[in-house]
This record gives structure tokens, C-alpha cells and sequence, in this order.
């Protein structure tokens, strides 16, 4: 049976922390031939720019070959070939099928047809598995820790799938979420019931508030997903609900660190860039080493292989 990385809530506490332990041992060296002669398909049936890019350089620096598409426009789904041949037919060039789809289930529906491993780059609104795996490794880079944090998720909680996977995988870790969100976007009543199913403490705000600001950890942005609406008014009127500016963080911790999966529109002001809160591009690069990770992996290779090489 392939190894999948579909849901991040398929990994338990001591898989995630091995897995963060095998990122770290990629930032240290990421040059490593460990899957010379193997090949990983990147398939995006959406945009991309940061998972794609950093799936490949991973891809790259472990020494494996890449192929893919970055439109579907381009393929034969646009002569109707379905989903299921398409994983089929890839499962029998590649060892690893890495996919972004903008249906929800798509990444799970591939991993139960797939010869080969199926890794989720991000399926509609649902998760991102593993932009929650580079989400962990820099908090814990930053924060020392991942215990016991105060973490304020802000914008669009309702179509952001980066947020509904970092609540389900900080649910080994003891948080304490703020939700702040307009109510057309706030966090879904099913990820609220997860959050009472696993005794995870959480408010909700309509007002992005310096005194929360003040309280956080982390401070996690995120982007109001146009492409997600059906109704582009009510867009255009929540896109600049909360923009973050650096005169709001005079009160913030020293070590607080702001996050955002990217790509950001208006959110977070440029001004912010260069406050030493800002942590998203750091956060970027480190999607690499958590994707090498995952890769090798879903491959079989272990820690102890990367150790020893
Ligand atoms: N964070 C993220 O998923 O970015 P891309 O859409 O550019 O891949």
C-alpha cells in the first residue's frame, strides 16, 4: 500500500515532531541524493507559486526529476479525461504524485486509485497539509516550542484551508486560538465542534484589536480567497476587512512572529516587511526542508537514512 499524506490529521503528535525533526535535518543540508533515479509529478490543477516552486526545489535538491503541469488547460482533462485516469496514467511515470486540486476530496479520491504515493498540495477549501507541516516547523523554530501558544488567526477562517489544517495539527499541542474573522468569514462550525471534540481552547472577535494583538504568539495572516466566493460584491466587500500595519504591534510581544501562507493582496501592509515581528518570507523558504521531508517519507526513506547520509 503507497503511504499518502492526505489529511494532517492522519499524523499523530510523535509523527509530526519526527517529520519536523527530519525538515531540520534538511535545513542543516538540503544537497542530498537520497532519491537519485526517482520521479515526482507536480500536478496543479490550481495556481501556485510557493508550493509548487518549493516541491520542486525539494524535488531537486534530493536529486530526483520532475514533470508535471502547471495549468490543467494543458492536459487531455480538457478532452474530458477523468481525474481517476489521469492518476492512473501519471502512477505509471512517477513515484510520487504531488497534486493541487480545487475540489475538496480530490486528493484523497487520487491517494484510493493511486499506484503511487499521493501527496495533498491544497484541495478547494478543505486542507493543506503541507503548508501546516512548514507552518509547525517555523513556529517551533521561532517560538522554541510548540506548547502551550496563544495563536490569532486573522482574515478569511472560512475558506482558508492553511488555517482549518494548523487548528486540527496544533490539537496535540495545548493552544489557545482567537478566531478574527467578519462573520461571512468566520471559522466553520464544523472546525469549532473539532476544537470542542479535542478540548481546544478557542474565542472568536470581530474586531482585529491591538489588546489581541498584544496577547499573541503568533499572529497568523491570511488572504481573503477570492477565487472561492460566488458572490464577488460580497468579495469586494470584506477583501480589506483587517489590514495589519505597523503602528498596531507597539504592544506585542518581543518574540510574537507573524505568519501568512501567502500570497498576500492588502492584509499585511508593506510597512510591516521590515518589522522584526515579520516572519512570512523566513516561513516560505522553509517550506523546502518540511517538503523534503514529506517526500522522502512517503517514500519510506527515514530518519535514520537521512542521518546517515
Ligand atoms: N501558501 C501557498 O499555498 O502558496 P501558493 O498558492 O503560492 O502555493
Amino acid at each position: 500500500m503507497p503511504r499518502n499524506l492526505v489529511g494532517i490529521d492522519a499524523l499523530t503528535r510523535d509523527k509530526i515532531l519526527y517529520l519536523l525533526d527530519m525538515a531540520r535535518e534538511f535545513e542543516l543540508r538540503p544537497n542530498r541524493k537520497l532519491l537519485d533515479g526517482r520521479i515526482v509529478a507536480t500536478l496543479f490543477f490550481e495556481p501556485s507559486t510557493r508550493t509548487r516552486l518549493s516541491f520542486e526545489t525539494a524535488a531537486n535538491r534530493l536529486g530526483a526529476k520532475v514533470i508535471g503541469f502547471t495549468d490543467p488547460k494543458v492536459t487531455s482533462s480538457t478532452k474530458g479525461e477523468t481525474l481517476k485516469d489521469t492518476i492512473l496514467m501519471v502512477g505509471n511515470y512517477a513515484d510520487v504524485i504531488v497534486m493541487r486540486h480545487y475540489l475538496e476530496g480530490a486528493a484523497l479520491y487520487a491517494s484510493e486509485v493511486s499506484p503511487v504515493p499521493v501527496i495533498n498540495a491544497g484541495d478547494g477549501a478543505h486542507q493543506h497539509p503541507t503548508q501546516t507541516m512548514l507552518d509547525l516547523y517555523t513556529i517551533r523554530q521561532t517560538q522554541g516550542t510548540l506548547e502551550n501558544l496563544n495563536i490569532c488567526l486573522v482574515g478569511d477562517l472560512r475558506y482558508g484551508r492553511t488555517v482549518h489544517s494548523l487548528l486540527m495539527a496544533m490539537r496535540h499541542f495545548n493552544p489557545t486560538f482567537h478566531f478574527v474573522a467578519p462573520p461571512s468569514l468566520a471559522m466553520p462550525d464544523e472546525y469549532k465542534e473539532y476544537c470542542r471534540e479535542y478540548g481546544i481552547h478557542y474565542e472568536e472577535h470581530e474586531e482585529f484589536s491591538e489588546a489581541i494583538i498584544a496577547q499573541s504568539d503568533i499572529l497568523y495572516m491570511t488572504r481573503v480567497q477570492r477565487e472561492r466566493f460566488s458572490d464577488l460584491m460580497e468579495y469586494e466587500r470584506v477583501k480589506d476587512v483587517y489590514i495589519l500595519r505597523r503602528d498596531m504591534l507597539r504592544e506585542a510581544k518581543t518574540n510574537m512572529r507573524i505568519l501568512h501562507p501567502l500570497p498576500r493582496v492588502n492584509e499585511i501592509h508593506v510597512d510591516v516587511d521590515d518589522d522584526p515581528h515579520a516572519y512570512y518570507f523566513q516561513q516560505a523558504r522553509n517550506g523546502i526542508y518540511a517538503r523534503q521531508a514529506i517526500i522522502c517519507d512517503v517514500l519510506g526513506l527515514t530518519l535514520e537514512d537521512i542521518r546517515h547520509d
